[in-house]
């Protein structure tokens, strides 16, 4: 027996959902956001199964935008946070990149620009607070850059803040000002994330920039991905090491802190926050063992967790427990925990083996 620890991959789904972004972009580009690894799901990997159905892809750093190069990516790829000092443009210049800009100081930099010609987008702040020019200081960075005879200023770029809750009081003030913008100056823009491609055709521009969705969790919190048509792109899953009987009022786990009600069965499965599953998981959190759903009993470990198996009898040592994919979704898991899909998926570690569905 081995460990059996593994995340599999699943290459079709994350085409099936590219598709499935196509369907609600209509004629806007494609921009497949693969930063931080593909959302976990592997940078190369995803980039290759994405590649037929996108238009270019989103990264958040130029190291992430070398490696897709390096993997023999050709098509457009914007680098999120721009670049960081003139050799970094001097990098991205040679291989094309397309730079999101959002500060005077890369402003600068691109001003004392005298080499190959180099492609931006400008970033308005329009209301997340985070990176890019306000509305009032964009008409002179526009101008600014419209005058640089090496730059291109492709259109502009924002970013919505709440497109993903039910009761969204932003999108339409965020979209509103990047549109007047747009509509000024002449140039595209670019502001749908998952949740605003999903739900604002008004949100389209030139370029659509889903992340969450291509992996199959949801984007919003008023539709379950299964809802919205995604497919599971990745599924989580371990193997039970061992069972034990305890009695009632007896405990399991570190600081004794899951006392069984009754007499009970308990499973220990082969991972932990060691492997990235979330430490911080309470006991209502679901695991499916043969397809059928149970809950964690106890706190997590570092390589391994305890579930309660006293309604699954035939469960035994050597059984696969999903953690998440098929039966438990990940959007399950992330609201049993608190926390988003996203992060869950950037937290896998190195020491879970992937498994590519598909390949041999
Ligand atoms: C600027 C920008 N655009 C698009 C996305 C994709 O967002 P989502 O994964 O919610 O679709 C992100 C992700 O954080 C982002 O930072």
């Amino acid at each position: 027996m081995t460990r059996g620890t593994r995340l599999e991959l699943r290459p079709q789904a994350l085409a099936a959902n590219a598709r499935r972004a196509r369907q609600w972009a209509g004629d806007a580009n494609l921009l497949a956001m693969v930063k931080a690894d593909a959302y976990g799901h592997g940078l190369t990997t995803a980039a290759a199964a994405l590649a037929a159905d996108v238009d270019g892809f989103g990264v958040a750093v130029t190291a992430e935008a070398i490696a897709l190069r390096e993997a023999g990516v050709q098509r457009p790829i914007w680098v999120m946070e721009g670049f960081f000092d003139a050799d970094e443009l001097a990098a991205g210049a040679a291989l094309d990149l397309h730079w999101v800009v959002h500060a005077p100081w890369q402003i600068a930099l691109l001003a004392a620009w005298h080499g190959a010609p180099v492609t931006v987008w400008l970033k308005l702040d329009t209301g997340m607070h985070r990176l890019g020019v306000t509305v009032e200081e964009a008409p002179a960075t526009i101008e600014q850059l419209q005058a640089l005879p090496q730059i291109t200023l492709a259109g502009l770029v924002s970013h919505f803040a709440c497109a993903d809750r039910a009761q969204d009081d932003m999108s339409a003030a965020q979209l509103s000002a990047t549109k007047e913008l747009a509509r000024v100056y002449r140039l595209p823009f670019s502001a749908a994330n998952s949740a605003g491609l999903s739900r604002y055709p008004q949100a389209r521009g030139a370029w659509v920039r889903p992340g969450i969705c291509l992996y199959g969790a949801t984007p919003r919190e008023d539709h379950s991905a299964a809802e919205l048509g995604l497919a599971v792109t990745q599924r989580l899953s371990a193997r039970l090491i061992a069972i034990r009987d305890i009695d009632a009022g007896e405990s399991v786990g570190y600081g004794a802190h899951w006392v069984a009600k009754v007499p009970s069965r308990i499973g220990v499965v082969a991972i932990g926050y060691g492997d990235g599953y979330p430490r911080h998981a309470p006991a209502t959190t679901p695991v499916a063992v043969g397809g059928v759903r149970t809950h964690l009993a106890g706190r997590v470990s570092m390589d391994m967790l305890t579930i309660n198996l006293t309604g699954l009898p035939q469960a035994a040592v050597g059984d696969e427990v999903e953690l998440w994919g098929d039966t438990v979704s990940v959007d399950e898991v992330a609201q049993a925990c608190g926390t988003i899909s996203y992060a869950l998926f950037c937290q896998i570690t190195a020491r879970v083996p992937r498994v590519v569905a598909g390949d041999a």
